[in-house]
């Protein structure tokens, strides 16, 4: 990274805390609100939004993060899927959607998303897995973490489509603790059980082939203005997430430690 990139994510992040403090004057803000990794173990930790296409490994890079720096994940699609598991009224209109490789409109999406930032564990910083997928989403989620105070840092996970599909065709989930495989690239030890509990696994609905394509269309569409808006303001960090996902963990807390 460039020092005048690094320069321009370091105004328009003091910008976003001038905002959000209102009468606090930047500088001080910056020392009260400055992430873990910056400061050491104090307070609050920040917010880290995940950004990439479906399979980029927002997920994988999610759970690193938290077992590193212990913030809890807070991922849409998960939401989401636990609602539809437990059969709610709005579980039952977003699964129609989500098979269908759409987005999940805002009205059933960001009040959900609302309820769970709001709970305790939230409060000194989160990751956010699959949201913001929209510019509208993008603003307001600008909005609420200025009312929160917490400035978010935008890691955007590089991959080539490519690959994307055999990272999701590839996917098979646990159904009782939710862990993710690859049986291309992290195969379970045994064919089709779960290493920690041997329940069987299952591939997820939307990772069906024609729904894949249905979902990067999507991504392209609805998304790609979303990471337009970060990357005007020079608040994006690129991460390439073409490798092995140790090196991908690795590159993203190195970019967040010079942010
Ligand atoms: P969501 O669950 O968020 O799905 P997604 O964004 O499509 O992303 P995925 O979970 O498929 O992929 P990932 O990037 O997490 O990759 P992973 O780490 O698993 O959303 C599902 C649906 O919910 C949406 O389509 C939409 O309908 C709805 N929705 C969600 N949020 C919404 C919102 N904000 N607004 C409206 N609607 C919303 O990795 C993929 C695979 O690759 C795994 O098998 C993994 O083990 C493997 N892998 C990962 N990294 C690597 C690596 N570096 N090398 C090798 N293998 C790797």
């Amino acid at each position: 990274m460039g020092a005048m990139q690094r320069e321009s994510r370091k105004v328009s992040r003091r910008r976003f805390l001038k905002e959000a403090t209102g009468a606090v004057g930047a500088a001080s803000a910056l020392t009260i609100l400055k992430p873990r990794w910056v400061r050491g173990a104090e307070k609050e930790f920040g917010v880290v939004v995940l950004l990439g296409p479906p399979g980029a490994g927002k997920s994988e890079q999610s759970r690193r993060l938290t077992a590193r720096h212990s913030i809890p994940i807070i991922s849409t699609g998960d939401l989401l899927r636990d609602q539809v598991r437990r059969g709610t009224q709005l579980g039952l209109q977003a699964d129609t959607y989500m098979k269908a490789g759409q987005l999940v409109p805002d009205s059933l999406m960001n009040p959900i998303l609302e309820d769970r930032l709001s709970q305790p564990d939230c409060a000194r910083g989160f990751i956010l897995d699959g949201y913001p997928r929209t510019l509208a989403q993008a603003e307001s989620l600008d909005a609420l973490l200025k009312r929160k105070g917490l400035p978010p840092h935008i890691i955007l996970l590089e991959v080539p489509t490519e690959r994307l599909f055999k990272l999701l065709t590839g996917r098979r989930i646990c159904p009782r603790c939710n862990r993710s495989y690859n049986i291309y690239f992290q195969p379970p030890q045994k064919e089709n059980l779960c290493d920690a509990d041997g329940t069987t696994l299952v591939q997820r609905p939307d990772d069906k082939e024609e729904v894949i394509r249905r979902r990067l269309d999507t991504y392209q569409r609805e998304t790609q203005p979303a990471i337009e808006y970060y990357a005007r303001q020079g608040r994006l960090v690129r991460v390439n997430g073409d490798q092995p996902p140790e090196k991908v963990a690795g590159e993203i807390e190195s970019k967040l430690a010079s942010q």
